[in-house]
């Protein structure tokens, strides 16, 4: 894992490992929720080549595909078994996560969303091994997680707090792979690779604070990628970017996730930056969060901000994942419809006839898709 600059210890809290080399520390982002959006009901959730949530079995275009644990034992590169975790506090029991379940395999660009607040850090800090999860366990090639692995690298949304002050831009870079105990010329060359990559070649002596806060967040990247993890976690991690430098580092994470072949769990609660980047989209429930919706993202391999997100399937996905969050923030869990016998977030859906063919490009009754 990669440094910590605040911690010597990587702890987070009492439940924390923190027993190998530190981790980044998360923070806490506010996002400002929607309101006043229509009634939906579940029944008015469309289902076009959409993978189903927990557990169940989706029919799609493509066929049926078997969702929640979604690969045979072994198979998976990252697995995650009834993950649950309560944080206990003075003022009571905060469940978080409640047995949530999935694969990753390797190589894949997951995304996960959910609505503010429901569990998604906690999650990835539970996944990266920074937090002891209360039941459940979370494997990497089978191996239990139990503090931060050295194959996986976290990339946190406050690049201000995740970079050393006082080093240069190298340093910062070269830190963990010294931590590791990479020979010199090796750690040059990973190092002059990542910067290149990320497009800051030409300011490998300047300090964090010289940059702006786009160009940090690429130093954070640079250093995920000249680790060279096998696993990278991204936290929202362009949530304090402007809108052109964040389309900039969404091709960048595309970019760098194709030539290093890593997989990426990249947290965003933003619907489109979701749709854009990833192979699929994990829709998280409101806490304590269970996965609501599985959602496999057929947009062709080649993205590109233009052509991409004007294209029809790009607007019918985001509208789907968009009336998902709308539901999971009125509180729709589906195992409780599961229980109480209806099909709810699992299995096909008669689409609505609102969105029964297809879905205008651009729908205009979306907004802003920030959860
Ligand atoms: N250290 C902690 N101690 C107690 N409760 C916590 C702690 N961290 C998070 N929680 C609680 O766990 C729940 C999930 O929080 P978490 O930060 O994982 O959500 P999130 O989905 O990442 O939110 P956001 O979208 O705002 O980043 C919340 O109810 C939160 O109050
Ligand atoms: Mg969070």
């Amino acid at each position: 894992m990669l440094p910590d600059p605040h911690s010597a210890s990587g702890g987070h809290g009492p439940a924390s490992h923190g027993r190998h080399a530190a981790g980044i520390p998360a923070s806490e982002p506010t996002i400002p929720t929607q309101e006043g959006t229509e009634d939906m009901t579940p029944d008015q959730i469309s289902t076009e080549g959409v993978v189903t949530s927990q557990g169940g079995v989706a029919e799609t275009p493509d066929g049926l595909l078997t969702v929640g644990k979604t690969m045979p034992d072994g198979e998976a590169m990252l697995a995650v078994r009834n993950l649950k975790k309560v944080y206990h506090t003075d003022g009571g029991d905060i469940e978080a996560v409640r047995n949530l379940t999935f694969d990753l395999p390797q190589g894949q660009l997951a995304c996960l969303v959910g609505p503010s607040g429901s569990g998604k850090t906690t999650l990835l800090k539970c996944i990266s091994g920074l937090l002891a999860p209360t039941a459940g366990e979370v494997t990497l090639h089978g191996k239990k997680v139990t503090g931060p692995p050295k194959s996986m690298a976290v990339v946190f949304q406050e690049y201000g707090r995740s970079l050393f002050p006082w080093m240069r831009v190298r340093d910062n870079v070269e830190l963990p792979l010294k931590n590791q105990g990479v020979d010199k010329a090796r750690r040059d060359e990973l190092v002059d690779n990542a910067l290149e990559a990320v497009g800051l070649a030409h300011v490998p002596k300047s300090y964090p604070w010289q940059l702006s806060g786009g160009m940090q967040q690429r130093v954070a990247i640079a250093r995920a990628v000249a680790y060279q993890p096998e696993v990278l976690l991204m936290d929202e991690p362009f949530a304090a970017v402007d809108a052109q430098t964040r389309a900039d580092l969404e091709d960048l994470v595309r970019s760098v996730w194709k030539q290093l072949g890593v997989s990426v769990l990249f947290v965003t609660h933003d619907i489109d930056e979701s749709v854009y980047l990833g192979e699929r989209v994990i829709i998280l429930s409101s806490s304590p969060t269970v996965i609501q919706q599985d959602v496999l993202i057929d947009l062709p391999d080649e993205r590109d901000q233009l052509e991409t997100r004007s294209s029809q399937r790009f607007s019918e996905l985001r509208h789907h994942v968009y009336e998902q969050i709308q539901l999971a923030k009125k509180g729709f869990r589906p195992e409780e419809t599961l229980a109480s016998g209806q099909t709810g977030g699992h299995g096909r859906r008669r689409p609505s006839a609102a969105h029964s063919g297809s879905v205008e490009a651009g729908s205009a009754d979306i907004g802003h898709g920030d959860v």
